[in-house]
């Protein structure tokens, strides 16, 4: 692994914004549990005194400092900023909480990585940001959970694996969701509401959603893949049925964007398309027919203003998720091919919560010690971070990596 860098150039190596929320929480106590002061001086950040003082005894951790502060008060996200080398926010709906934060990171200097899903608001942030980002040295990381970094993170290290053996990378990869046992959060819920609310209100969230290409740098918004498959199919290369995958949305265009942010690595003309694996044979293709009515039902109801309210209180609220347990039995695994060669990345706990907040903490501390060689801007997880993130989580967030025949 890179050697870790220890600068005293700011108070904090990280901020933990959003301490007190359900993923707020598990991300704070794999830090305590993993990380000494004398390796990592943190403090954790919300809205919320007593919640936050709660947090810090639940950790065992009372002198862990507290950064205090409303997401919408533009002065203390600036004072914040400054006080740290890296924010780490798991304060969402993020188009709803995140962006006077995202701004004062801008303006400092400062790393910043989150748990975004939300690839309008993420298109929103860039074009207002990215040019001064690039200026202050600030580097912007959003989608550092299950969306996006087995993905991103799956197809880099395939794409490392096919140069290294064939001296070059593989044009056209697909990615399946081979496994994946968990449950959504009250946050998580609060998110896609809120996404949804928006595109019924505004034709251009729906126009940057619909759009295979949305979050690649301006010049390079063309290529090979088309919309997102809605239709359960046969994949004659994965030889099973397939559903659409429904953080395919995202996923696919974080991938798309380190594509474009690395050429050298993954060659003109790259093409990524990500979908649920539901097997062989009869069983396959009945499971695949359902997954795709139920994903299409789901969507086309909550997608109806008055409709969406009245299901919303019975859906779970924020600071609800799975429970310890649930984390614990929860696992997920991934395949991406290429040609002839493939790739399987494993998680040890349910995706949205317990590898999650491991995946978001360990990019986090990435940012904050490991010494990267890219410069500011608006980045993803592969194009950041790449080899030296997927040591780390290989190490200590039970992620795998591993090349399959
Ligand atoms: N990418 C992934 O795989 C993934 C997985 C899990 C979650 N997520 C996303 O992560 C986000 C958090 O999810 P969650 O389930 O942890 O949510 P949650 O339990 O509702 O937590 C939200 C946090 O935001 C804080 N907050 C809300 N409004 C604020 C404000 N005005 N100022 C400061 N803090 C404020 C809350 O503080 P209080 O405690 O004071 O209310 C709480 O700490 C969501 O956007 C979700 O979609 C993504």
């Amino acid at each position: 692994m890179t050697p870790s860098v220890r600068r005293h150039d700011r108070e904090f190596d990280l901020i933990l914004w959003g301490a007190t929320g359900f993923t707020g929480q598990l991300v704070a106590r794999h830090l305590a549990e993993n990380y000494d002061w004398d390796v990592l001086r943190w403090a954790i950040g919300g809205r919320d005194e007593v919640k936050l003082a709660a947090v810090r005894e639940g950790l065992g951790a009372p002198d862990l400092p507290v950064v205090l502060g409303d997401a919408h008060d533009q002065d203390k996200m600036a004072a914040l900023a400054k006080r740290t080398r890296v924010v780490c926010s798991t304060v969402g709906p993020y188009a709803r909480y995140g962006s006077e934060l995202v701004a004062a990171c801008v303006r400092a200097g400062t790393g910043y990585c989150d748990l975004t899903g939300e690839a309008h608001w993420i298109r929103r942030m860039l074009d207002a940001h990215n040019a001064q980002a690039v200026e202050t040295g600030a580097r912007i990381v959003p989608t550092c959970g299950f969306d996006s970094i087995p993905s991103d993170l799956g197809v880099y290290f395939l794409q490392r694996e096919m140069q290294s053996r064939h001296g070059a990378p593989g044009p056209r990869i697909k990615g399946g969701v081979a496994r994946l046992n968990g449950k959504a959060s009250g946050g998580t819920v609060a998110s896609m509401l809120n996404l949804l609310e928006e595109a019924g209100n505004d034709r251009s969230v729906r126009r940057i959603l619909v759009n295979p290409y949305s979050l690649n740098p301006e010049g390079k918004r063309n290529g090979p893949d088309g919309r997102d498959r809605m239709s359960p199919s046969y994949d004659d290369d994965f030889r099973k049925w397939t559903a659409p995958f429904i953080m395919a949305g995202i996923n696919t265009r974080i991938v798309r964007r380190s594509a474009a942010l690395m050429p050298d690595l993954y060659g003109p003309d790259f093409s990524y398309q990500e979908s649920m694996l539901t097997g062989r044979g009869v069983g396959g293709a009945l499971k695949a027919t359902a997954v795709s009515g139920v994903m299409a039902a789901a969507l086309g109801a909550l997608s109806i203003g008055p409709i969406r309210r009245l299901i919303a209180p019975r859906l779970p609220q924020p600071g609800e998720g799975p429970t310890p347990e649930e984390q614990k039995n929860g696992n997920w695994e991934m395949r991406f091919l290429g040609g002839s060669s493939g790739a399987r990345v494993t998680g040890d706990m349910d995706p949205g919560y317990g590898s999650t907040s491991k995946m978001l903490a360990e990019s986090a501390v990435c940012l904050a010690l490991d010494q990267l060689t890219v410069g500011g801007g608006f980045h993803t997880p592969a194009s950041a971070m790449g080899n030296i993130l997927i040591e780390r989580l290989q190490k200590n967030a039970g992620v795998t990596f591993e090349v399959i025949e």
